[in-house]
């Protein structure tokens, strides 16, 4: 299972294959401990591209026989090297090549090829998982037609599954307890979208008309006695179906659509065709076992997967530097799902707050990559918030410039001149060009460019003239993206980006201006998008009535920093009037940002930093809670998190120190729960449940506040929480059947340092220890505890007889918790947070390397901190670097790192 040493791929390199692959028929055969591949290709030269040898990949595969039209091939016109099989060039131009590799799934724990889990076999292809099954040119721009047979123990393994549809079936001749399935998948694919299953499962069974009449079956296969955990994933699929029709035109084209949920997946789920394949935590609800969140998540992952059958099936990426065009655009439309069936707001609140954790720290680090990268080393290193959710932010700036019906004409267009096709990122934007008549020549550079722009606005009120004054500025400085493309010799892209700026004008009394620009007969619409195509650009409103307040980047038009100087008056009017719901949210967020920034300069002691204007503004947002929106209210009282403030301080030019931003934003909630108690209180006697459970959108706004005030409250003086908020805690946690509620008590009270806190633990154990998911939630709390000795408590944890270093939701839940989600004690000063990650890395990264780069990425802003902590970093990071045979994922990713 040892690699290469890493090599850098670059996108300018991009050669068409000098080989094509018609059709593919395998035959897997999987017994006790080994599986046979019997694979023949049927092989053409491409015309299209220089004459050349066939060059197949193949790893971890032993080969057994190797025979070419019927003949076996002579040693000497074949060379097995690395993990490539090369065929020399004297090939006829058409032939037939049949290979015999034997694999060992049963020890497959990359959990990439075919792979065992529990019970059963499953596949994960994407992205180059298919050489780790038979020899195949793992490219997506070889496009072939599949037929494959699974054969297996009859009574282990009665569903045998592959893509497409089901032709012919029986039992193997000469060996009754053994029997076999064939299955053809009529589209051309890439070899990453195969897929087969061989296991036990239960089905649930469904049928969804499209809007054209035609009849499809649907399933969900889960583990045994798992059946009423599948309601939620069948609904939302056939909401998805619907969805697509209705806003996209599109339909499913395959008689079945197949789930399977495995319970060890590396990711959130994968869209082979007709065959998806989850992971457990996508497909399974119950009101007693999944929160709201877990529920919302299934949705998403759910839609998400089927839309990618239009867009990254039927139209895919012509190799892995364009992964963006099916990531990002296919991110981008479950979004709109998530918009189009809950709270538009919310949902796009949610969305930012998680670009803001997750992908603008990444763009500022060593890490850092545009869109498109134009090389790398390792491809499953760039599944990552920049492909997948700037990649979104991306197609929804075009979406914005092109409006919706322009949008989607040029989607229409990508459909009809790409269905079939293996293209690029510039094919999608074309499309969209073409079909719209809007220029986006210099909109293309958000492609290539890495990092977060930041937009300077400066603005000036005429009172006499009744003239209003905006200048936006753009700057984007060079990151370490840029400095790695210079090492090697690349051209770096410059040049200013084209940014849509959504702009109103807020009045005194809260309404909005109408929006006249200089040159204009009238006013259009009160708010407007701008193009932002220069460095500095002056815009100038005319006709307005009196001194605005700015309402930028409504619906966070752009992902871009804004530096815009606002008062906090100014904050409190928008938080107050602003009629885009977003930029509501935003004002409080910066409000809140800038109070957190000043506690932590104070060092996070004291309460002088905190304005009574601030309390003020909180009492009004949960007094609106009540009367309106309460999970907006929730998301408003939800302060920035310390990942995003360690942002703040970064840009302000500071040194992080996550022991004040913690320290302050815990004193920031203790004084907003001391003050607000009341109203906190009136909050969650007033949102009481009055009717069963249900994931619906207003009960998930109802509890999203009810809970977050119950939070508030716990941070009270310790009499009170005695007397008044832990019984509560207790109580609902007893209460039992509502997940959402249990795990937010559990959460709260694996702050609290109280006898309590133990007793909950143990019980919520042993009543959930045999549902694994729960039992993430139990490793995750623990992990995210501000208690101190959390680190110490980890340790232990990671000797609990649950926890598997094999299984990555696990090292999701409790590892990635606390490097990803414990700012303060995985950045502890003593070191002792690093070293532990560096020691779970090391051992993890020759069992699953893809897991365990991801873990590596907790380092990625290390040398933000004090020289103290960096020291720490860097000794952790160099004890992995050291690691023999280190993994090429986890090299790459700890190499850039120590190089930045
Ligand atoms: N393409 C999948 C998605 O976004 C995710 C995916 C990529 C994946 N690589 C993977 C899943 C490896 C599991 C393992 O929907
Ligand atoms: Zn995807």
């Amino acid at each position: 299972m040892r690699t290469e040493t890493p090599v850098t791929l670059y996108l300018k390199d991009y050669a068409p294959p000098a080989w094509l692959i018609d059709t593919v028929d395998l035959h897997v055969a999987i017994f006790e401990g080994h599986a046979d591949v019997k694979t023949r290709l049927a092989c053409r030269r491409n015309p299209a591209a220089v004459a050349g040898p066939m060059v197949l990949n193949g790893e971890a595969l032993e080969l057994v026989s190797l025979t070419l039209d019927g003949t076996p091939l002579d040693p000497a016109r074949y060379a097995q090297a690395g993990e490539r099989l090369t065929i020399d060039a004297s090939l006829p131009d058409e032939c037939m090549l049949e290979t015999v590799v034997r694999i060992h799934p049963d020890k497959n724990t990359q959990l990439s090829g075919l792979y065992r889990s529990k019970d059963g076999y499953f596949t994960q292809c994407e992205a180059e998982g298919f050489r780790r099954i038979t020899f195949f040119p793992d490219r997506p721009d070889v496009m072939a037609k599949f037929s494959c047979a699974v054969e297996a123990d009859r009574e282990r393994f009665p569903q045998l599954l592959s893509n497409g549809n089901p032709v012919a079936a029986g039992a193997c001749a000469g060996d009754a307890t053994r029997h076999w399935a064939r299955w053809e998948d009529p589209y051309a694919k890439p070899c990453y979208l195969f897929a087969l299953v061989a296991a036990r499962l239960d089905v649930l069974e469904d049928e969804y008309v499209t809007a054209s009449g035609r009849r499809v079956q649907l399933q969900i296969f889960v583990e045994p006695g798992k059946l009423d955990q599948c309601g939620h994933a069948m609904a939302a699929l056939k909401k998805a179906m619907r969805w697509d029709e209705q806003r996209f035109g599109l339909e499913y084209d395959l008689d079945r659509y197949m789930i399977v949920a495995v319970g060890d997946f590396n990711m959130g789920a994968m869209e082979n065709k007709g065959l998806n394949i989850f992971n457990t935590k996508y497909v399974l609800a119950r009101p007693d076992t999944a929160t709201d969140a877990d529920y919302q998540g299934i949705d998403r992952v759910v839609a998400h997967e089927y839309f990618h059958n239009w867009t990254g099936n039927r139209v895919t990426c012509r190799d892995w530097f364009q992964l963006s065009l099916k990531e990002g655009l296919t991110v981008f439309r479950d979004q709109e799902f998530g918009a189009d069936t809950h709270s538009r707001a919310v949902t796009r609140i949610q969305e930012v707050r998680a670009l803001r954790i997750g992908q603008f720290p990444e763009d500022a680090g060593p890490m850092a990559h545009p869109i498109r990268p134009a090389s790398y080393a390792e491809i499953n290193n760039f599944y990552t918030a920049t492909v997948y959710n700037k990649g979104a932010e991306v197609i929804r700036m075009m979406h914005t410039l092109l409006g919706r019906d322009a949008f989607r004409r040029g989607m229409d267009l990508y459909f009809r001149r790409h269905d079939g096709q293996a293209v690029t990122c510039e094919d999608f934007v074309a499309a969209m060009q073409d079909a719209s008549g809007v220029d986006l020549t210099q909109f293309r550079r958000w492609y290539a460019r890495a990092g977060t722009p930041r937009l300077h606005a400066e603005t000036a009120y005429d009172a006499v003239a009744r003239r209003y004054t905006l200048t936006l500025t753009q700057h984007l400085a060079p990151t370490a993206y840029e400095k790695r493309l210079a090492e090697s010799g690349q051209p770096v892209v410059e040049g200013v980006l084209h940014i849509p700026v959504a702009l109103g004008l807020v009045l005194p009394d809260g309404s909005d201006a109408p929006l006249r620009l200089a040159g204009e007969p009238n006013a259009v619409g009160t708010t407007r998008v701008l193009s932002l195509t220069e460095p500095t650009q002056t815009f100038i409103f005319e006709g307005v009535p009196a001194a605005p307040v700015a309402s930028l980047l409504r619906d966070f038009s752009a992902p871009v920093l804004l530096e815009l100087d606002q008062t906090d008056f100014e904050l409190a009017h928008l938080m107050a009037h602003d009629s885009d719901a977003f930029n509501r949210w935003e004002a409080g967020q910066r409000l809140a940002t800038r109070v957190l920034l000043a506690g932590v300069a104070a060092g996070g002691s004291g309460t002088d930093w905190i304005p009574d204007a601030f309390v003020a503004a909180c009492g009004r947002v949960l007094d609106d809670g009540l009367a309106g929106d309460p999970a907006l209210a929730a998301e408003a009282l939800n302060l920035p998190a310390e990942a995003v403030l360690a942002e703040a301080v970064v840009a302000q030019g500071d040194t992080i120190d996550p022991e004040a931003i913690h320290t302050a934003r815990v004193t920031l909630r203790r004084h907003l729960a001391a003050r607000l108690r009341d109203k906190l209180e009136a909050v969650w006697t007033t949102l009481a449940p009055t009717t069963a459970y249900a994931p619906d959108g207003s009960q998930v706004g109802q509890r999203a506040l009810r809970n977050a005030c119950l939070a508030y409250l716990a941070e009270s003086d310790a009499e009170y929480l005695q007397a008044s908020v832990v019984p509560r805690l207790t109580a609902q946690l007893a209460a039992g059947g509502n997940m959402t509620n249990q795990i937010a008590a559990l959460a709260t009270l694996a702050n609290l340092d109280l006898p309590e806190r133990e007793a909950a633990l143990a019980d919520f154990y042993s009543h959930w220890q045999t549902e694994a998911l729960v039992i993430d939630k139990w490793f995750s709390v623990q992990a995210t505890s501000r208690l101190p000795g959390t680190v110490g408590h980890m340790r232990a944890l990671m000797q609990h007889p649950a926890f598997d270093l094999k299984n990555p939701n696990r090292v999701y839940a409790l590892i990635r918790g606390f490097c990803g989600a414990n700012p303060r004690h995985f950045h502890a000063a003593d070191g002792s947070g690093y070293a532990l990650a560096a020691d779970v890395i090391s051992d993890l990264q020759a069992m699953n390397p893809q897991v365990a780069s991801r873990i590596a990425r907790s380092f990625d802003r290390w040398r933000q901190f004090d020289a103290g902590r960096q020291a720490h970093a860097r000794a952790a990071l160099e004890r992995i670097a050291a690691v023999e045979d280190l993994a090429k994922d986890v090299a790459e990713v700890v190499g850039n790192a120590l190089k930045a």
